[in-house]
């Protein structure tokens, strides 16, 4: 409002994140969700994002089930075609923080390299979350019956069974579902979030 207003209002300053910043009161970047299929990334983000909306925020998701009907619906599971799928979701991702927006980004990602390509687009914005769920809880969840299908042959290069997950080394946060509750992780996040991203 008032202090958008000031910034803008000497014809000098461009549209950069400073102002986007100001205007949305709080700044902008990339909160990267890995983990294993139903680890509960797309939940927690999801809960995150309806709460950071009804708080005036300006956030949105990208979820990789998602794009895989859309921009991404060329690539399949071989890690080139997951390579590609996440260097095009990690841009969009920059782009999306670049202009403003708290962008919770939930891709199962399993390898390290791919996931260190994103994070060196603009290392500042990038944070890396590991949704830290185990492969066993991860099976007895099967909340697709992918598992089930997956260990019945029916989906080759199944990340966890028979494609590889490689879990963070030194992510930002990493958040242990097991045994908690859906609420615990997304309070968790919802502090770093806070933490990192408020204007003070
Ligand atoms: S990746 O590895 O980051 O490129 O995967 P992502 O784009 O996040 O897509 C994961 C969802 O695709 C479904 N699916 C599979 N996952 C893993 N391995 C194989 N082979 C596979 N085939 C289909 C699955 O529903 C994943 O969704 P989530 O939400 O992660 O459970």
């Amino acid at each position: 409002g008032e202090r958008i207003g000031a910034v803008l209002n000497h014809g000098i300053h461009p549209v950069d994140l400073h102002a986007r910043s100001l205007a949305n009161g709080h700044r902008g970047g990339v909160l990267w969700l890995t983990g294993l299929s139903g680890a509960g990334k797309s939940t927690i983000a999801a809960e995150v994002e309806r709460r950071l909306f009804l708080r005036g925020w300006q956030v949105t998701i990208l979820d990789g089930d998602a794009l895989r009907l859309g921009l991404n619906s060329d690539l399949g599971f071989s890690p080139e075609d997951r390579a590609e799928n996440i260097r095009r979701s990690g841009e969009v991702a920059h782009l999306l923080a670049e202009s403003g927006l708290i962008v919770l980004a939930a891709f199962i990602s399993p390898y390290r390299a791919d996931r260190d390509r994103v994070r060196s687009i603009n290392p500042e914005a990038f944070h890396e979350i590991h949704v830290a769920t185990s492969l066993d809880e991860c099976e007895r969840r099967d909340p697709k019956g992918l598992y089930g299908q997956a260990r019945a042959g029916a989906i080759p290069h199944f990340t966890g069974l028979t494609a590889p997950y490689e879990p963070p080394e030194t992510p930002e946060l990493a958040l242990v579902t097991e045994g908690r509750s859906v609420e615990e992780s997304v309070s968790d996040l919802l502090h770093y979030i806070d933490a990192t991203f408020a204007l003070t």
